[in-house]
């Protein structure tokens, strides 16, 4: 009896996870639904990712999710070819989640011969990731639009963690009426207060121990503006201190900006204060924000 059960096959209580590499596939597929939210992913899946997936669920009953390395927002000398890859674990995860629909496709699905539109948001390419990194966002939003069309979700889900891809996709949803309702989820932390990140596993131990400095940058001006500072100078100030303090650590920008125009405060106003860093650790570039109240 016992042994007739083992090797029964296995009875699923909700659909088993349906991967589909193609658009067409995914259109088909997708059509059976009726309420879906999106998580749009590059892989390699951590709590961050999956805390996202929860929420879709939760919210919409059914969700998808996209693992896309999209070369487009990378440059020429990042980290594109070596971005972390377990196509098989992610799959594990998501089905454990309950996920119902993946959308996996192979670069030549998203970017067949002959692509030549692009999505393109001027101002943001002038402030923080924006400047650091040319491109990057109008690689970002034309997928992002690309991937909304194609999935057609009723919402799509993203993380504070990259405070400036949340702007940048709200931006383009409302400028081009897409129908998608953008939601944004905080930045889920380790134990020790790092943002989780799949480039978290490039580090070394100690890099990883050094990686603490961005959260503890970023909560030392919290505090102070807790404590009645209000200039952005001083917030600026105190992050690169704090940075300063850790040899390991090359900071590539702080700020203290406009949660919406992204411009730096010479003061708090009333929407408060997004602060926000990029840094090295060697070959490592993390980023991390906070947001703090006026
Ligand atoms: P990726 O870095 O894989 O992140 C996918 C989503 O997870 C993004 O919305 C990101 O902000 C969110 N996320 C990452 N780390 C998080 C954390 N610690 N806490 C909460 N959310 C977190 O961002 C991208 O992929 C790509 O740019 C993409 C939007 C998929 C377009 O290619």
């Amino acid at each position: 009896m016992g042994g007739a059960l083992a090797s029964a096959p296995p009875i699923y209580l909700v659909n088993p996870m349906d991967v589909i590499t193609t658009i067409e596939g995914f259109r088909t597929a997708r059509a059976g639904l009726g309420q879906l939210g999106l998580v749009p992913t590059m892989g390699y899946l951590h709590e961050g990712h999956l805390s996202l997936m929860r929420q879709a669920r939760r919210e919409c009953g059914a969700a998808a999710a996209s693992i896309f390395v999209n070369p487009t927002q990378f440059a020429p000398h990042e980290d594109f070819t070596r971005y972390p890859r377990d196509l098989e674990r992610d799959m594990r995860l998501l089905e454990a989640e309950g996920v119902d629909l993946v959308f996996v496709p192979e670069v030549g699905e998203m970017y067949p011969e002959g692509f030549g539109t692009a999505v393109v948001l001027p101002a943001a390419d002038e402030v923080l990731e924006g400047a650091a990194r040319p491109d990057h966002f109008r690689g970002v939003a034309t997928v992002v639009c690309k991937l909304l069309n194609i999935v057609q979700p009723t919402r799509a889900y993203f993380g504070q963690k990259d405070a400036q891809q949340t702007v940048v996709v709200r931006q383009m949803a409302r400028d081009l009426n897409m129908p998608t309702i953008i939601v944004v989820a905080p930045t889920v932390r380790e134990a020790d207060g790092l943002a989780m990140s799949s480039r978290n596993s490039y580090l070394t131990p100690e890099q990883r121990a050094a990686a603490t400095v961005l959260h503890r940058a970023l909560t030392a001006a919290r505090d102070l503006r807790a404590a009645g500072e209000r200039g952005g100078d001083a917030l600026r100030q105190r992050m690169a201190e704090v940075l300063a303090g850790e040899p390991l650590a090359r900071p590539e920008y702080v700020s203290a900006a406009d949660p919406l125009t992204l411009r730096e405060l010479d003061e708090i106003g009333p929407r408060g204060a997004l602060l926000s860093m990029a840094v090295r650790l060697g070959a490592v570039r993390l980023i991390d924000n906070l947001l703090v109240d006026l």
